[in-house]
């Protein structure tokens, strides 16, 4: 993807050829900035702190964050350890832990001198399949604006509704569902984006409106609670959302809100799809009741920042004081409220039977499908301070102290 003119991914390795290089999102839309990520400590870090995010992105970052780990000590210990690590940096993107196990296949039966070279090649290759398969799902997600603007008068804008950001900033490039989004763009097709800010981190309003602007996409930017509006207003005509990991039945789970977006689409016979690449299915998952939701750190409820007069970033609080807060990072869609799946293979409805019928070497290969995995329901980010938590447990001990 082009900022400013100059093709960039999101993220890649330094002609040093040791260092990765990532945009730092934390930063954006203020503020373009690249880190240089040179350990594993370093890679651990930009995934917590979501200098990097996005499914397919958080895989790649790790993917590197295990070459990184190698060149500094290839022994079979830091293999467990870099891969422990990096797992626990963020719990429901599947992605991270696919591409954990990618490395681990590659480099645990090489000698350890023959790791560090490995490592960053698989590293490498992970990303360049990111792209390909991104590619692969904006083509087959073009079909269906096609569709879509074959039934409209020529002259007529087509509007598709995100939420979150799963552009080319959420991936390593082209972003899974906005990428049929830039190739209608590009092919002419009159389209527009409504954007939903996504509180409580506001990836709509600062990411993807940002990279639809770099790219020249017509974006409007709403509150996440228009949306239902917008739908029985008869102005969208379909929404497209990815997926941080999507169950063996067609479950999908995703950024906070995307369900509530579901059901105002299917009230409205708004088309809903998800867009994701195959290693955001979690074949082990028979449906989406398990998924680890990640609990996020209340201070992204209670205060909100931006730039300020002076263009330097600053926090203000939205919430009284001590007032408790919930923070679930994400939200699992039924799979009967979603129209299609959109992948590097096709569409398929989001059921077992359709994602099969895409990948049926599944059905024959991996007997653990549909087998449930003990996973707790609810995890905290990792160096996320249990503050909210605190308070929760104050309040219900204050309850039910006043309750005696
Ligand atoms: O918390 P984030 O910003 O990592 O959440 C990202 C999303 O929810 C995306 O929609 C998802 O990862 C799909 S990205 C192609």
């Amino acid at each position: 993807m082009k900022i400013g003119g100059v093709a960039y991914r999101s993220i890649w390795l330094n002609a040093d050829g040791a260092t990765v290089e990532v945009i730092d999102q934390t930063l954006l839309p203020h503020r373009f900035a690249v880190r240089s990520l040179m350990s594993l400590a370093d890679a651990e870090h930009a995934i917590k702190t979501m200098i990097v995010r996005g499914a397919p992105l958080i895989g790649a970052t790790a993917a590197y964050g295990m070459s990184l780990a190698m060149a500094a000590d290839p022994s079979d210990s830091m293999l467990e350890e870099a891969h422990g690590c990096l797992l626990a940096a963020r719990p429901t993107a599947v992605n991270l832990r696919w591409a954990l196990d990618e490395m681990t296949a590659v480099l645990k039966p090489l000698a350890p001198a023959q790791r560090k070279q490995a490592g960053y090649q698989r590293a490498a290759a992970i990303c360049d399949e990111d792209v390909a398969l991104n590619r692969a799902i904006g083509e087959h997600g073009l079909k269906l604006i096609e569709a879509i603007a074959a039934k409209k008068p020529k002259d007529k804008t087509i509007n598709i509704m995100t939420h979150c950001n799963a552009g080319w900033l959420a991936t390593v490039d082209f972003g899974t569902a906005l990428a049929p989004i830039y190739l209608a763009h590009d092919t002419g097709i009159n389209i527009h984006v409504w954007v939903s800010e996504t509180r409580p981190r506001n990836q709509g309003a600062s990411l993807t409106a940002w990279e639809l602007g770099q790219h020249g996409v017509p974006h409007t930017v709403i509150v996440d609670n228009a949306a239902g509006h917008l739908m029985r207003n008869g102005d969208v005509d379909m929404i497209s959302v990815g997926s941080d990991r999507t169950a063996a039945n067609g479950d999908v789970c995703n950024k906070i809100g995307t369900y509530l977006k579901a059901l105002a689409a299917k009230d409205n016979d708004v088309p809903f799809y998800v867009a994701l690449p195959s290693p955001t299915i979690d074949w082990n998952l028979p449906d989406g009741k398990n998924i680890p939701i990640e609990e996020r750190n209340g201070l992204e409820i209670s205060q909100i920042s931006g730039r300020n007069k002076h263009h330097g970033i600053s926090s203000v609080a939205v919430t009284p004081q001590g007032s408790v807060v919930a923070n679930p990072g994400f939200d699992v869609t039924p799979a009967r409220l979603v129209t299609g799946l959109i992948t590097e293979r096709g569409v398929c409805p989001a059921s077992t039977e359709g994602l099969l019928g895409l990948y049926p070497e599944r059905a024959s290969n991996d007997a653990t499908i549909g087998k449930p995995l003990q996973v707790p329901r609810r995890i905290k980010s990792e160096g996320v301070p249990s503050r909210v938590e605190a308070e929760k447990i104050s309040t219900r001990r204050r309850r039910a102290r006043n309750l005696a």
